[in-house]
C-alpha cells in the first residue's frame, strides 16, 4: 500500500511510521519540516522523506504527484497545543483549515482516500456543562457520539475555540467534497493520545506551554510544583499512542469499513480529572526514580487566565463513545492509565532527566 503522510515528523506521525514501516507491504512518502523524532527511519528504502512543509507552492507540485500515485493520504499536520489557540489563533486557524484545503482539493480531484486527523475538540463543551450541577448522570448529555452529538463552542472572544472551529470547518469541507465529488474519507477524532515523544520540555527542546503530560513532567524533573489550571476539575480520557496507531492501521486495512466515517479514538475506561492525573503522575514518578519524596510532590492551583492568558476556556469532559471503532474496526483499547503513564514517564525521564553516557 502506498501511503502519503503529511506531518509525518510529529508525535503521532513518528509512531505511525514505527508501526507501518515494520510491515514490508507499506511504501510511505512523508512531509514535515522537522525530522528529530523520525531520524531512525530516514534511511529506510520504503520511506521517502521531504524535510519541508507540504503547503508551499513548490512542495504542492510534489504533493500532487504523490497524491496521484498513492492509495491513501493521511493528514496529521496541525498546531495542536492549547496554549497556542488563544495566543496565536491566526496561525492555528491557517494550519488546520487553509493549509489543509489544497490537500483536500487534490484528494477530491484524484478521488484519493483522505484520512483526515481532526480533534475531539470539535465537540467543544458538553451539554451537561451548561446545565445545573449533577447532570453528568445522563450519558446523553456528555457522551461524545460521532454522528449524533452537537458541536458546542463558546463565543469568538474565547479564542480557545479557534482550533476546534477550524478543525470542524475542515471536517465539513471534507464531508462536502465527499457529498459533491465522491471524495473517499475517514475522519479521526483523537482523545488525548499519551506516549513517548509526545511533547517538548520547556527550556530544553521547546518554548512556551506544552500539553499537560509534558507540563507535569517538566515540573517533576525540575522540582517545581505541578500546576492545576482552575483547580484541575476538567476531565480527560487517556489512550496509549500504540493502541491509537493500531486503530489507524486497522482503518488502512479495512477500507470498506473505515471509509466515509468519523471515528472517536480514545479509551473511555481511562477517565481522570487533571487533579487525579497530577496525583497519579507524582506517585508514578516516585516509583520510576525510587525517590518516595515524589509521592508528596507539591501541587498548586492557578487561574486559567494567569496560566494561558485571556481567551482560554476549557473542554469540561471528553467521554468518547467508541462503539463504532469497536464494531467496524474490531478495535478495543485495553492499556490502563497506570500502564500508559509508566511507559511514557519512564521514556521522558530517560530522555531528559538521566545524565547522558553514564
Ligand atoms: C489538547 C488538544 O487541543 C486536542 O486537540 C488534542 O486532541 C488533545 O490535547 C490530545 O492530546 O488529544 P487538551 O486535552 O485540553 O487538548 O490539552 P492539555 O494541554 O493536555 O490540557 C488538558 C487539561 O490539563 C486542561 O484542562 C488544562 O487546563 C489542564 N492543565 C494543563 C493543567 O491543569 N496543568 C498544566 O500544567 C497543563
Amino acid at each position: 500500500m502506498r501511503v502519503v503522510i503529511l506531518g509525518c515528523g510529529g508525535f503521532v506521525g513518528s509512531h505511525l511510521l514505527d508501526n507501518l514501516l515494520g510491515d514490508e507491504s507499506y511504501l510511505i512518502e512523508g512531509w514535515d519540516p522537522e525530522d528529530r523524532k523520525i531520524r531512525g527511519h530516514l534511511d529506510n528504502p520504503r520511506f521517502t522523506f521531504h524535510r519541508s512543509v507540504a503547503n508551499s507552492p513548490e512542495a504542492l507540485v510534489e504533493v500532487e504527484r504523490a497524491v496521484r500515485e498513492c492509495d491513501v493520504v493521511i493528514n496529521l499536520a496541525a498546531i495542536c497545543n492549547p496554549s497556542d489557540y488563544n495566543t496565536r489563533p491566526v496561525s492555528v486557524i491557517h494550519a488546520s483549515l487553509f493549509d489543509v484545503y489544497p490537500v483536500i482539493q487534490l484528494c477530491a480531484k484524484y478521488r484519493r482516500w483522505l484520512v483526515s486527523f481532526s480533534t475531539s475538540e470539535v465537540y467543544g463543551r458538553t451539554l451537561a456543562s451548561y446545565l445545573p450541577a449533577g447532570t453528568y448522570d445522563d450519558p446523553d448529555l456528555y457522551e461524545l457520539r460521532e454522528d449524533e452529538t452537537p458541536l458546542v463552542m463558546g463565543p469568538i472572544q474565547n479564542q480557545r475555540w479557534s482550533y476546534a472551529c477550524a478543525k470542524q470547518m475542515a471536517e465539513r469541507l471534507v464531508y462536502a467534497h465527499h457529498a459533491e465529488d465522491g471524495l473517499p474519507f475517514t475522519i479521526v477524532r483523537p482523545l488525548n493520545f499519551f506516549g513517548p515523544r509526545m511533547d517538548y520540555i520547556p527550556s530544553r527542546d521547546g518554548d512556551g506551554v506544552p500539553r499537560v503530560l509534558a507540563c507535569f513532567m517538566a515540573a517533576l524533573m525540575s522540582g517545581q510544583p505541578l500546576q492545576l489550571v482552575d483547580g484541575g476539575q476538567a476531565r480527560r480520557t487517556i489512550v496509549s499512542i500504540h493502541e491509537a496507531v493500531d486503530a489507524i492501521r486497522r482503518m488502512l486495512e479495512r477500507p470498506a469499513a473505515a471509509q466515509n466515517q468519523a471515528f472517536n479514538i480514545g479509551n473511555p475506561h481511562n477517565e481522570v480529572t487533571m487533579a487525579e492525573l497530577a496525583d497519579l503522575m507524582r506517585r508514578t514518578y516516585a516509583k520510576i526514580t525510587g525517590d518516595r519524596r515524589f509521592d508528596d510532590h507539591p501541587i498548586v492551583t492557578v487561574p486559567a487566565e494567569r496560566f494561558y492568558g485571556p481567551g482560554y476556556e476549557d473542554c469540561d469532559r471528553r467521554m468518547p463513545d467508541i462503539g463504532k471503532a469497536q464494531r467496524l474496526l474490531g478495535w478495543t483499547p485495553t492499556m490502563t492509565l497506570p500502564e500508559i503513564l509508566l511507559e511514557t514517564m519512564r521514556a521522558y525521564h530517560e530522555a531528559y532527566a538521566v545524565p547522558e553516557a553514564v
